[in-house]
Order: structure tokens, then sequence, then C-alpha cells
């Protein structure tokens, strides 16, 4: 075996046995599928397997190959629309069999494959005559939480296409299963729009960026045109994209507030006549959007081309920071709550987040929001994510709602991750590798019956202070592969000083993945 005589898969697995035998895969191995619907997974198995190998390894429908690929008994999907993951491989000297009753659960397993062989596969192709050997061994291995996701705000800085293909690939490496893609902001709206095509146009486009810290004085700017966005083929591919890798995508169109850049493109959104253009520094906008059934109309139309984008379950409708001034100083809003019978700014919040709520399932859609929307009243079915803190969370499951648990103290990988003086300028707060280790989703207050409503948790990239994709990269790892064990590995098997042991063969696949992995 070259590099490796120890396994060190991440997450960790629920059981694993070996023995002293090797599987080889040569350049006569074959890969076999056990029905058509595996054949786009034994695709992305043998691309991963060839880059470092070079070896062909054909994809056939075959249940008795070299690797083979075998969905077995009955697909479930639950109320949200979580599958089973659970799966199994067992390697033989003469064969790997890896089984599961979903696709989601062979795409997982997939991922702890490559992490069985030895780590140069996952370089670019090996001159020298590796030895492509896997440890005979036993596994089987099951998720601990079904919601296991990273978030990644494309609106701060944009991302080209390309990077947010890298990110969905890394997250699927550590069988992460949820992506949410922050496309909307004050600073910036990244997706392409057609009814609304100014929304991308305008604004798409911010005059200048902030420099240095938002809480500096007096604020620089570089004065330079900062933008972008995806336009829907281009989101079609990146759906695609995560779908073979058995990732789903929440979108997310954050309202009523952190919508200065829609209204600069539409002012009609607005609630004064102010001309305003999309936000050049950070920090939350002062505008929001009116209360106007026109507006509301607006969003639903946005909405509806979104969910004709994303098939997933979960539309993201924000919620979050909705300042309420201008709500307070328009007549014409307080003449629309006595039409409303709506008594106070947070009452017309839930209101407004309600109309959009029930318009996404009206569609068989599902809503989630920030801990915000359960302020003036929880939408009916809307599933909470609790960033401020727990208690969020800990409201809205114990109004029998699903929550996913983002604390920003263990979550949001936009805090520092080490000693402020030494790391890059970051928005603050201090969130090292071990903190986010040792996260427990599952608040200690919440009341046993209750627990089946943490759906799960994910790693927050807000990118106000990440320029670009490789200081994303820099604030995503090792935080990731840690959070990758809080959602995925049972407790009992968590062990901080064994991952610590394992990153050391991880930090050499990232440097092969030319990840910019904080060193
Ligand atoms: C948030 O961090 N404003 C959700």
């Amino acid at each position: 075996m070259s590099s490796k005589d120890k396994i060190t898969i991440i997450p960790e697995v629920l059981r694993y046995t070996q023995n002293d035998s090797f599987f080889t895969l040569t350049e006569k191995s074959e890969i076999g599928v056990s029905s058509e619907a595996l054949i786009e997974k034994g695709n992305l198995f043998k691309g991963y397997l060839t880059t470092a190998t070079g070896f062909p390894l054909s994809v056939s429908v075959n249940s008795n190959r070299d690797i083979s690929l075998v969905l077995e008994g009955k697909e479930k999907t639950d109320h949200n629309g979580f599958v089973d993951e659970r799966y199994t491989i067992e390697v033989i000297e003469t064969q790997c069999i890896i089984k599961s009753a979903t696709v989601e659960g062979i795409a997982r397993a997939i991922q702890t494959f490559r992490q069985l062989l030895p780590v140069e596969i996952f370089s670019e192709k090996q001159e020298s005559a590796a030895k492509w050997t896997i440890p005979c061994c036993s596994i089987e291995d099951i998720p601990r939480f079904k919601w296991r996701g990273m978030h990644l705000d494309v609106c701060r800085h944009f991302m080209k296409k390309e990077d947010v293909l890298k990110f969905i690939d890394l997250i699927a490496l550590y069988k992460y299963n949820r992506f949410h893609f922050h496309l909307t902001e004050d600073q910036g709206w990244r997706i392409e729009i057609k009814k609304y095509p100014k929304l991308t146009e305008i604004g798409g486009y911010r005059d200048s960026t902030l420099i240095g810290h938002s809480n500096d004085q007096p604020k620089k700017y570089d004065d330079k045109e900062h933008g972008g966005f995806y336009t829907q083929e281009e989101i079609k591919e990146i759906v695609a994209f995560a779908a073979e890798r058995e990732i789903v995508i929440i979108p997310e169109i954050d309202m009523p507030g952190h919508m200065q850049a829609a209204i600069s493109a539409y002012p009609e959104l607005g609630c004064t006549n102010a001309s305003l253009k999309p936000l050049c520094h950070w920090g939350i906008s002062q505008h929001i959007l009116n209360v106007e059934d026109t507006t509301v109309s607006f969003m639903k139309d946005v909405l509806d081309e979104v969910m004709e984008l994303f098939p997933g379950q979960y539309i993201h409708i924000g919620g979050d920071e909705a300042p309420k001034y201008e709500w307070e100083e328009e007549k014409r809003i307080q003449d629309r709550m006595i039409e409303l019978s709506v008594n106070s700014y947070d009452e017309l919040q839930s209101w407004f987040i309600k109309q959009i709520a029930s318009h996404i399932q009206s569609k068989e859609r599902k809503v989630i929001g920030w801990d915000e929307i359960l302020e003036g009243g929880l939408a009916e079915g809307a599933a909470v994510m609790s960033w401020q803190g727990e208690e969020g969370g800990l409201k809205a499951a114990n109004l029998g709602h699903d929550v996913v648990m983002t604390p920003r103290l263990y979550v949001y990988f936009d805090n520092y991750q080490g000693d402020k003086e030494s790391e890059p300028l970051a928005i603050g707060g201090f969130t090292p590798l071990e903190k986010v280790y040792e996260y427990e989703p599952v608040p200690k207050e919440m009341p046993e019956d209750q627990h089946r409503l943490v759906m799960g948790s994910q790693g927050q990239l807000w990118t106000e202070y990440m320029p670009d994709f490789n200081h994303v990269e820099y604030m995503m790892f090792p935080r990731t592969c840690a959070l990758s064990e809080v959602l995925w590995t049972e407790k009992f098997k968590k062990n901080y000083s064994n991952f610590l042991e394992k990153m050391e063969n991880h930090n050499r696949i990232l440097d092969f993945l030319k990840v910019n992995r904080r060193k």
C-alpha cells in the first residue's frame, strides 16, 4: 500500500473492519452497476478514478464486475424529501461491492471508496506506476443528520460558475447533501430572472467595494465596478452538476430586507422615491421592500422562475435583518397596515412572509427562512434556520416546526479561525477548528420528543471579507472537514484527536485538489 496503512475516512464511518489482504485496481478493472438508474453514478465514479490512474474502467449494467454498485431494497422518501443514505462496502481480494437502497447512498459510498485508495488518487495523472490497492474491508455507514449543508454567499463577492462547481465537488467529498445558494443581496443580485432583466442588468453590478473592515473610519472604497450573475443556462448546469453528486441546492431569495440591489433595478419595489444603487459596503441596508400587492406579485414571479430552475423541496426566503425604519416613516405603509388589520411591524413582516410562503407551498414546495421569520408569527409549515443562536431553533421546534441549527458562534465560517493578528481580515468572531468539531446541533435544553425536528446543521460562508474563491477555500478548510463529522458521524464515534490525525492525509488530498486550505 503506497502512502497510508490506516484508513482515514472523513467523516468517520459507523463500522469498519479490515484484514491484511488487498484488492488492487488495475487497468483491466471494470465497473458494474445493477441498473440503468446507476449509470450516472457509475460514470461519476469512473471520472473520479481515471484522472490519477489513467485506467479506462468501463461502466456497464452488470452486478458482478470488479467494482459493483448495487441498488437494493426500496427507495423511500420522507415528507421533507429526505432519503435513507445508508450504504455498505465489502472489499475482498477479487471484488468490491457497494450497496445501498438509494442512489444517494451509493453517491456517499463512492466518496468513502475514493478515500480508501492511496491519497494519490486525488492527484492529476501519476507518471510513476502507483499501486492502487484497497484494504479488504467491510463498512457499514449511515448519516446522523439528514440536512448536512454548506452555504455560499455569491453576492458580497461574485464567484464564477467554475468556482461554484469546485465548491460542490469539495462538499460532496465530505458527504454534504445540501448546498444553500445565497443568490440575492443589497450588494448584488446574481440570478437571471427572465421576466425582470434589470435585476441582473442593474442589480448585478455595484460601482465600488469597501476596502478594509466596515468598522474602519473613514470608509475607503476601491472605485472598481464589481459584479456578475448566473444565466439560467448556467444555473441549470450547476443544478445538474450537484444532482450528479446527489447534492440538493436550496436557492435563497432574501426578503423583505437585503433587497437594495432589487430596489435599485425596480424602484417601485421600495418604500421611498430615493434613487438607489446596489450597496458598496457591508452591513445591513436601511432599505426594505414595500408591502403592496404588486410587490408581493413581483416576488412570486421571481420565485416561480427560481422554482422552475431548482427542483429541490426547500426554497429559502431569507427574512433576516429586515430593518423597519422605512415602514415606520412612510404613511402609505401605515395605511396598508390598517387595510391589512396588522398591528405591528413584526406582524407586517410576518404577513409578507406568509404571502410568499403560501405561494411556494401552493407549488408543493417547502419554505425555510432565517430565525427572524418567527417574529410576528411563524408561517405554517415553514422550517427555521437558527442563526442568531439556538433560541430560534428551540422556539420553532417547540411550535412543531423543523429546524436547521446554524448558530453563528459555531458554524459561521466567516469568523476568524485563528489569532486575529495573524489571520487575514475577517468579519470578527472566533470559530477555531475544535469549536466547530465540538458543536452539537441538538441543544441540551431541547425536550427529547423534539429532537427529531432538528434536521441538521450547515456551515455559512458569508463573503464580505472573502474577495475571491481562493479565500473562500481558506475559510472553508479544514473547518468543513470538522463539521462533516458533526453532521454525519454518530456521537460515540467522534474523536477530535483521531480527526486531527486523519487530517494529515486529508491535507494531502486538499493539496492535490489545489485547495487553498488554512495551514
Ligand atoms: C444572517 O447571518 N444574517 C442570516
